[in-house]
């Protein structure tokens, strides 16, 4: 059965074209729609979910033009468990991925996407990761039966004819193949958040060799929402390996000092370490003269430029952010941004027809939660869903940078690696070299729990890339090693600890917009103009280095917060032996050459190292 639609007007790609009429056949909808992108599309979808009980319209008043949906209660985040790297040979995937043979999973893959779009309509949204046309930037096309992901996609990606038009008669895209995997009979009525509900039946494959993704059974976030972590991070980083950049799970801020000198960074940190709160920082008071502007606050891709400066760009162009905890204390500008013309998914929605969320601010004395029941603040239970997002246009965050679509990029000067520890290691440090910053991006992680603070409970992500990086995790620190000889102006590489506490489990530092002042010591640092001492793990801040107006923050409290504990550090060099093992002999042997050292150095400082001698003296 071939199905009529406008696909020839639309594009003269003779591959997309022909993929697109394979995909009609495999799933069989019951109509196709090639979406435009248009203002006039976006409305009319939205209405007609509104309609199927899918979008619940917020009150245009309190929040114009914006939606909330809620979702199955099966479906509500990633599903890293059915999340798998199809690469020909499991060793590529490595030890810390889902792998399938690629034949294998597609044949499954075929099974399942038979007939799966029965009653449904197939859209075709073809979409830029990055500004359109940007040398940086890559196109692919979603095929999918989720109005739900259209809308969302227009507003994370630059969707619709444009993106043909720029594709032309032989661009290269990326196949994006998604279904819900909730086909409907003849007559059945439909629910308001189609999805495969056993979680064994959903599939989130990739295919690095073929550039491919197909995802079934989940209309959520991640796993839905095709160009983000599939296509940014885990399809891409395959790319960048093969053709020499970086695809990275960072956030990208512009810094502007009292003395006018700009530069940007590129941070990345693992969920739930603020690393939105970051992208969108103000300063605090005290520093006067200094703006912060947001690139991106979750993926950059980064390419060498002719002159050897790395160029970022943003390959989004909205915010996918977790809404529980964010408030004009946290977050102002993310609630600025937030004010109109945003999809909100599993919110609690108010009397008068707006939002709410655990941590926004006061609680309503009545809402209906995130499942649709009626929730007051006695019910015992959360309003919005732990993991209840919103979905908004970066465009209308008051601090976005003016180059932030700029298709060069911005030059990025230096890469930050945070987790969230209570103990062990110091605010901020700067790595050594290249190399040891390498070590230290792949060695970082978080508590796995606030109660088990003890060495072996961190939860290793290297480089925040756990879930994300497409292929061997150790083959990728050897890229990361080997890209820091190719003679780029390489960005100076620093990791941050915003969460160490004292003995009585009080934070040792106030963290958000106070954040700022290690963001000025790392750019001094790379401006030559901060002095550091050199530490076990790396060259730490003294009390003098930092920037203290507007702050009262005493000597003693700042010694804690950078001391190094002999015993602590040896016990992270025993814990990473175990860690490395697991890489067998695809570990770089850079890694253990790294771990060595620092044991050397551990073993040569007292007890407890403080940060009091001068840069190059003996610790
Ligand atoms: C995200 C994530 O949603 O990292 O950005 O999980
Ligand atoms: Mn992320």
């Amino acid at each position: 059965m071939s199905i009529a639609h406008d696909g020839a007007k639309r594009t003269a790609n003779g591959p997309l074209l022909a993929w697109v009429d394979e995909m009609i056949a495999l799933c069989q909808p019951e109509r196709v729609h090639w979406c435009d992108g248009s203002q006039e599309e976006y409305d009319r979808l939205c209405q007609e979910m509104v309609e199927a009980g899918t979008f619940i319209r917020l009150n245009p008043e309190k929040r114009p033009n914006s939606y909330l949906a809620r979702s199955h209660p099966s479906d509500v985040a990633r599903v890293e468990d059915r999340t798998f790297m199809c690469h020909r040979n499991k060793e590529d995937a490595g030890p810390t991925n889902n792998w399938m043979d690629p034949d294998e999973m597609m044949g499954i893959l075929r099974d399942r996407f038979s007939g799966c779009m029965r009653g449904r309509t197939l859209y075709v949204v073809p979409f830029s990761m990055g500004p359109i046309g940007s040398p940086i930037a890559h196109i692919g096309v979603q095929i999918t039966d989720s109005p739900y992901v259209v809308t969302n996609q227009r507003i994370m990606t630059r969707m619709g004819q444009k993106v043909l038009d720029v594709l032309g008669a032989d661009g290269a895209f990326i196949k994006c193949m998604h279904s819900v995997g909730a086909p409907l009979a003849p007559g059945e009525a439909d629910v308001p958040w189609p999805c495969e509900p056993e979680i064994e039946n959903k599939y989130i494959a990739h295919f690095p060799e073929t550039r491919e993704i197909w995802s079934y059974g989940s209309g959520y976030g991640g796993n839905a929402l095709l160009g983000k972590k599939c296509l940014a991070l885990r399809i891409a980083s395959n790319m960048a390996r093969e053709e020499g950049w970086l695809a990275e799970h960072m956030l990208i801020l512009g810094l502007e000092g009292p003395d006018g000198h700009e530069s940007y960074i590129a941070a990345a940190f693992p969920s739930a370490c603020g690393k939105t709160n970051l992208a969108m920082i103000l300063p605090p008071e005290g520093m006067k003269g200094w703006k912060a502007r947001t690139v991106g606050d979750d993926i950059a891709w980064i390419k060498p430029a002719a002159d050897g400066t790395l160029r970022a760009i943003n390959p989004e162009a909205g915010f996918f952010g977790v809404a529980p905890g964010t408030s004009y204390d946290t977050n102002p500008m993310a609630m600025e941004t937030l004010k109109a013309n945003c999809i909100f998914t599993n919110v609690a929605l108010t009397d008068d027809g707006d939002v709410w969320w655990e941590g926004m601010g006061p609680a309503p004395d009545h809402a209906i939660d995130w499942q649709g029941k009626d929730w007051t603040p006695e019910s015992g239970r959360p309003a919005a869903h732990p993991n209840s997002r919103f979905t908004a246009p970066a465009s209308q965050c008051p601090t976005i940078d003016d180059h932030w679509e700029d298709p060069e990029g911005v030059p990025i000067s230096a890469f930050l690696f945070g987790g969230r520890l209570s103990r062990t290691f110091p605010l901020v440090l700067e790595a050594f070299d290249w190399k040891h910053g390498v070590f230290l991006a792949a060695t970082m992680g978080s508590e796995a729990t606030a109660a088990a603070i003890g060495q072996a409970a961190i939860r290793r992500d290297p480089f925040a890339m756990l879930p994300f990086a497409g292929y061997n995790m150790a083959d990728y620190w050897q890229y990361w090693l080997d890209f820091g000889t190719r003679g780029y102006k390489l960005p100076r590489i620093f990791r941050v600890n915003w969460f160490r506490k004292d003995e009585n489990g009080k934070f040792l530092w106030p963290g958000f917009g106070q954040n700022l002042r290690v963001l000025e010591w790392v750019i001094e640092r790379v401006r030559g103009k901060a002095g550091a001492a050199e530490g076990p793990f790396g060259l730490v801040p003294r009390f003098e280095d930092m920037n203290w107006e507007g702050l009262d923050f005493d000597r003693e409290t700042f010694s804690h917060l950078t001391e190094v504990v002999r015993a602590e550090g040896l016990a992270e060099v025993a814990d990473l032996e175990g860690y490395f093992a697991q890489f067998g002999d695809r570990l770089p042997a850079e890694m253990e050459r790294q771990r060595l050292a620092l044991k050397e150095r551990l073993e040569a400082a007292p007890e407890v190292w403080r940060a009091e001698a001068p840069e190059g003296a003996e610790t």
